[in-house]
């Protein structure tokens, strides 16, 4: 039985470049968060793609000596190129929207036009700074000492004829959003946003250009292209089929259930977004989730500063499970976090090789070198012994739900390995090599390794969302089947049959030499 939908964004990428880890964190997290919905029952929308117009496109693809769609087809479709990407790291999104998509171009144009038709947009004359060289329009505030920002010399006033979007006007509306209603999470970044953007006065904003062509033409006035955040924000709407006849899921997925994005882009997803849907008469999506920025050396890394970490060198060395997990258990999801190959090793070495590998593959040998790999249904239970470790297994489910729902997957993952660490601290209280060693201690035994097993698979199901490919090899090990290893299973102890038989498998993963790993990935 579905629960409801759920529809859940990430930004549209600019193909301007290969795309890095810092990427691949925003689109990994906005995936386990769709697994999750869909684990609990949900009929989940799940959209990426990418946002492909203009003018640092244009000048790319004029570097290459190609045209600006033959840029972008080759770094979106081409090999290692954005969709590779996506699908070596299991992401599992229902559509992929590109913005030259004619039935995107289509639908953007009408947009424009209904806007411009319903007076919220109005032709006037951009008033900015130009640099010559570069040629380049810079506004005031994006100037570094009065000089232009990208080769440091002297700009001039300069003019330009566009058309305005009457931002100014929603001010007060998407103020009352933002501070009076939980839109905007985290909280802090309400406060960045009224204070950096809206308390000063919002400007009209200009959402077209006359200086560049790699853009959507405005159909009324074709000197123009339309600014590409209308273009590419409106994604969220034109991928659900609104304004063209390629989709027809508006209806049933608008409005949005969460866009997830980056902290950088949040002043377009809160302010300039709705204040669109606004003017067009439409519903606003329920949430914006701003996320923080994995940092490099203590700064942002980004492609135009070339210190980036390529996601395909990292899960073909490590796994994509590992580089998944790594990124959701180490770094709180709303705040930024300091990659570094360490790190990265030494938490597949922690908790993946130590605490979940060794629980899953000494339980698993227990089974099979004490009872020859089937449990007999005979249980003695003590509860002095049992009754923490059977607590937190049967409480996991209601704790990681509380932090999957607040958009914490690092704290649902901490709670996973509270009963991860408890269990295996529960093998050496119990010492089952012990109670081997007495035959009367058969039934004791068998309820020690009973409840191991229960613990692992409560445990690895939630982890599901995260590393689907591994937990599904843990699944098969401890000889769950599909039913007992899904969202209702792991709200219930004692799922497992008394009986169970487990299955002997590979070591899921494997422990790294970390001087050797550093050593090898410094010098790539
Ligand atoms: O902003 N850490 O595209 P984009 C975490 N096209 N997240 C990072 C990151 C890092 N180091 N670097 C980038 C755009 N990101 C627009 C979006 S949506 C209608 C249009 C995140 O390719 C960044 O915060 O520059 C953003 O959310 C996403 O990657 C896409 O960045
Ligand atoms: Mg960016």
């Amino acid at each position: 039985m579905s629960k409801g939908t759920y529809y859940i964004t990430t930004p549209i990428y600019y193909p301007s470049d290969k795309l890095h880890i810092g990427h691949t964190y925003c689109t990994v997290a906005t995936d386990a968060l769709a697994r999750y919905r869909r684990m609990q029952g949900y009929d989940v929308m799940f959209l990426t793609g990418t946002d492909e117009h203009g003018q640092k496109i244009e000048d790319k693809a004029a570097e290459a000596g190609v045209t600006p769609k033959e840029f972008v087809d080759h770094i979106v479709e081409g090999e290692r190129g954005v969709k590779d990407l996506w699908k070596l790291m299991n992401i599992s999104n229902d559509r992929f929207i590109r913005t030259t998509d004619d039935y995107h171009v289509e639908a953007i144009q009408k947009i424009f036009r209904a806007l411009y038709d319903n007076g919220d947009i109005y032709k006037g004359t951009y008033k900015g700074k130009y640099c010559k060289p570069c040629e380049s329009f810079w506004t005031e505030s994006q100037l570094v000492d009065g000089k232009c920002p990208d080769c440091g010399r002297e700009v001039q006033d300069a003019e330009e004829e566009a058309y305005f979007f009457r931002l100014s006007k929603y001010a007060d509306k998407v103020r009352d959003l933002l501070e009076n209603t939980d839109f905007l999470e985290p909280r802090s970044r309400v406060n960045e946003m009224v204070n950096n953007f809206i308390k000063p006065g919002l400007e009209d904003l200009c959402v077209s250009r006359t200086t560049f062509t790699w853009g959507i033409p405005v159909d009324f006035d074709p000197g123009h292209v339309v600014y590409v955040w209308v273009d590419a924000l409106s994604n969220y709407i034109t991928a659900l089929g609104y304004g063209n006849d390629k989709y027809h899921d508006y209806d049933k997925f608008w409005p949005a259930d969460v866009h997830i994005v980056g902290k950088e882009i949040v002043r377009f997803h809160s302010i300039i977004w709705p204040a669109m849907l606004m003017s067009l008469g439409l519903p606003l999506p329920k949430k914006v989730f701003g996320h923080g920025w994995l940092m490099l050396d203590g700064g942002k890394m980004s492609k135009s500063k070339g210190n980036v970490v390529d996601p395909y060198i990292l899960a073909e060395k490590y796994g994509v499970d590992a580089l998944r997990f790594f990124l959701m258990r180490t770094f709180p999801f709303g705040s930024d976090g300091n990659f570094s190959n360490e790190l990265l090793i030494q938490t597949i070495n922690t908790d993946l090789a130590n605490d979940l590998g060794n629980l899953v593959s000494r339980t698993v040998s227990m089974v099979i070198k004490y009872f020859g790999g089937t449990l007999p249904a005979e249980r003695e239970e003590v509860p002095a012994e049992d009754a923490e470790l059977v607590g937190l297994a049967s409480g996991l489910r209601a704790v990681y739900e509380d932090a999957m729902d607040r958009f914490m997957p690092q704290n649902a993952l901490a709670e996973a390995f509270k009963v991860i660490s408890r269990a295996n601290k529960y093998i050496d209280e119990t010492a089952p090599w012990a109670l081997a060693k007495d035959e009367s201690k058969k039934a004791r035994l068998a309820s020690v390794l009973y409840n191991l097993l229960e613990s692992v698979r409560i445990a690895a199901s939630l982890l599901v969302p995260f590393m689907p490919e591994s937990c599904e090899k843990i699944r098969s090990q401890i000889g769950a089947k599909a039913e007992e290893f899904g969202w209702e299973a792991a709200g219930r102890y004692g799922v497992l049959p008394a009986d169970v038989t487990v299955v002997k498998g590979e070591i899921i993963f494997p422990r790294l030499d970390l001087k050797k790993e550093l050593e090898a990935l410094e010098n790539l």
